[in-house]
């Protein structure tokens, strides 16, 4: 295995714990340094026994540093589009995180610059790519065994700490996060549009902001034992102090429907401050049925006239973090591809794909129309044409 000399833009607690999982599956690696104003990853990264390297003014200054195997990106997602048009200047293979970028205008740029000109390798953070229970669901749905895929529901709903730290973190602003769904389950409508073989034709969402407001009134702030409730996560960089009371701009629920190309109709259902945690994958074929519980990491299949016990699959890693194993898995994952082994199980076109379909949801929501995703696919095609 090669040593990896590693520069890292936003170095943040996500960063860190990727690292740190790089750091556990066996990377040999060196942070030669960061370029962060306050990088709030640092105590992830002295638990996981890493040395952070020096503190640079900014990332062309670090990049300047070079050489590096690898850049690593974990900024708030408004600075994904900059640093990634830097870090491609600077020639070395890139790790950032999702959502690749945050804008119809920057997906379509981006599209543009990864069309038309040389870029480094450039691999990005949908890590449920690298789970083995979401690879069996890709498999079982590539296998044919359920069918044509007719339809599914799918859900991620979060307890309520997730949500008050979304609520104080840079997220709750759309400037710098997107939108509550963008920032969030950008991994789902990845794996949704994989397996649908399709792109979504028209979408329909409603979204709004009814939990984490300042005009609601009673509302209690302990959990039933007396501990403190909607505190427990340093908020971070910009962060704000109280989830009720914050500048939030972006949603703390949605629900979603999307038609795919070819037929296959979904719906969605989220919402940041559940007491009873979900991420679940419901799909239904002409030939079968599977349905993929991403918390507790199991995966149910039964054939459509089979009325004995269904095959049940039990991952059986279950970590604090909701990862499940799937940062050790990533990490595997970008090693293999940074050596050449094998491809990494997802390209700057899905992420750029799967974005731009939760950026459609979005506008359905804002506009309370449905949206035709028509001319925005076209928009996308032109962006990725091949220049000449
Ligand atoms: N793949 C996943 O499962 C996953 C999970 C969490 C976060 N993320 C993504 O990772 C990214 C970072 O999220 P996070 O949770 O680590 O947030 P974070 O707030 O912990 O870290 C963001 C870091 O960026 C730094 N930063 C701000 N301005 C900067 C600048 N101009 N230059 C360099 N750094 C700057 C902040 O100081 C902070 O340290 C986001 O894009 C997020 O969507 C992905």
């Amino acid at each position: 295995m090669n040593y990896h000399r590693i520069g890292v833009i936003g170095l943040g607690q996500r960063i860190a714990h990727v690292l740190a999982a790089m750091k556990e599956v066996g990377w040999m690696l060196e942070v030669a340094g960061y370029s962060d104003p306050s990088p709030v990853g640092l105590p992830i990264l002295a638990d996981a026994g890493i040395e952070p390297g020096r503190s640079y003014r900014d990332e062309a200054e670090l990049l300047a540093d070079g050489p590096f195997d690898l850049v690593m990106i974990g900024s708030p997602n408004h600075l994904h589009f900059e640093h990634l048009k830097t870090a491609f200047a600077a020639g070395y293979p890139i790790f950032a995180e999702k959502p690749i970028v945050r804008t119809f205008a920057e997906s379509y740029a981006l599209g543009r610059i990864l069309s038309g000109t040389a870029v480094p390798p450039l691999f990005i953070g949908l890590v449920m790519r690298s789970m083995p229970i979401v690879r069996e669901v890709i498999a079982r749905a590539d296998s044919g065994e359920l069918g044509d895929l007719i339809s599914m529901d799918a859900t991620e709903h979060l307890p309520p700490e997730h949500g008050a730290y979304l609520a104080r973190n840079w997220r709750r602003r759309q400037a710098w996060g997107g939108s509550f769904m963008l920032d969030k389950v950008c991994h789902d409508f990845d794996i949704f549009g994989r397996i649908a073989g399709a792109r979504p034709a028209q979408v329909a969402s409603f979204a709004g902001r009814r939990v984490f407001r300042p005009d609601r009134a009673d509302v209690p702030l302990t959990y039933e034992d007396g501990t403190a409730a909607y505190a427990g996560r340093d908020a971070g960089w910009m962060g704000a102090n109280d989830a009720f009371q914050s500048d939030m701009d972006v949603d703390d629920h949605q629900v979603a429907i999307v038609h795919y190309a070819n037929g296959l109709a979904l719906s969605f259902h989220s919402n940041s401050h559940v007491s009873l945690q979900e991420r679940r994958w419901y799909v239904a074929g002409t030939k079968g049925t599977m349905l993929a519980d991403l918390v507790r990491n199991k995966l149910m299949i039964r054939p459509a006239l089979d009325r004995r016990k269904p095959e049940r699959i039990d991952y059986a890693t279950r970590t604090a973090d909701n990862h499940n194993g799937a940062d050790q898995a990533m990490a595997i994952d970008l090693l293999a591809a940074l050596e050449g082994e094998r491809a990494f199980p997802v390209t700057p076109r899905d992420s750029l794909e799967a974005g731009l379909t939760v950026m459609a949801i979005d506008e359905a929501a804002a506009t309370g129309q449905m949206v035709d995703c028509r001319p925005m696919w076209a928009a996308f095609d032109e962006a990725m044409a091949p220049a000449g």
